[in-house]
């Protein structure tokens, strides 16, 4: 394996996890193209970090996912390392028939679907590196529910499972599967939702990119930090326990 002078794509890489991945690619002089949708987010990333490749994108978009590849390909020859990570997180009251029903398909589609839809288009320009890797950012809520988010814990669940099977398949591919499984990270997708910090001990991004990097490069494919080992551990041990203990307010504030 190796882990510089190598082309890494981040979808949502314009802030949190996303940026603090592409920094930590960039600090081990890798070239790192990150995508979003906010090109204003995007510009502000590339100004202070001018190395940085940016390409407006939404990864739903089929056709616009279709057309990166092609440009990608031109500009930079093909990408060794592909980072799923572009993600949102509602708050949603199953029980609400008045809850907005297109705002958690559309969660489910950039959640889950667009994973899969971005490998499907990447495989030729990851099948041509000698290096391939796929890193799919999925969460510790893939081994137990946040329910005041159920759309979002069955997406990320979901996405550990897609994982787990696409694992072997790309095996004889020579593609490398990883799945980075944060626990609460301080980041935008919290932003407007209110999380104990006392229960749920969030950590920085950047420090999240540092546990990231060591396991990465030890060559982990399963990287569980911080509360995200103890949810893998307790799912398995005291599963109902566990469930109580992060769903003490289940239904989401009105
Ligand atoms: N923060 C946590 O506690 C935590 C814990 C576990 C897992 N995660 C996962 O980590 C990933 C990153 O989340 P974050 O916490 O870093 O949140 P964030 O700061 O809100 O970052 C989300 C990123 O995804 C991009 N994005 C969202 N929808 C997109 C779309 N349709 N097309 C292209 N880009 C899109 C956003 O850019 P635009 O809005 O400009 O498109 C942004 O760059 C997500 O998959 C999340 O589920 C986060």
């Amino acid at each position: 394996m190796k882990y510089n002078n190598q082309n890494v794509l981040i979808t949502g890489g314009s802030s949190g996890i996303g940026l603090a991945l592409a920094k930590k690619f960039m600090e081990n002089d890798n070239t790192v193209i990150i995508i979003g949708r906010n090109l204003s987010k995007l510009e502000k990333v590339k100004v202070e970090n001018p190395k940085i490749h940016i390409f407006q994108i939404d990864v739903t978009d089929d056709a616009e996912v279709r057309m990166l590849v092609d440009d990608i390909d031109e500009k930079f020859d093909g990408i060794d390392i592909l980072v799923n990570n572009a993600g949102v997180m509602n708050l949603v009251d199953a029980g609400n028939e008045e809850n907005n029903l297109q705002k958690q398909m559309q969660e489910i589609e950039i959640n889950f679907n667009s994973p899969i839809r971005v490998l499907h288009y990447f495989l030729p320009l990851l099948k041509k590196s000698n290096n391939a890797v796929l890193v799919n950012v999925s969460s510790g809520l893939a081994y137990v529910p946040f329910a005041q988010a159920p759309v979002y814990s069955g997406t990320k669940s979901a996405l550990h499972f897609w994982t787990k099977s696409i694992r072997p398949q790309l095996k004889p591919h020579h593609i490398k599967v990883v799945e980075l499984l944060p626990p609460v990270v301080k980041t935008e997708i919290f932003d407007g939702i209110d999380v104990s910090e006392a229960d749920f001990k969030p950590i920085l991004p950047q420090k999240l990119a540092d546990i990231f990097w060591k396991d990465y490069i030890k060559g982990k494919e399963e990287i569980t930090p911080g509360m995200s080992s103890q949810l893998k551990l307790m799912s398995r041990l005291a599963s109902k326990f566990i469930f109580k203990q992060l769903n003490k307010q289940p239904i989401p504030k009105q």
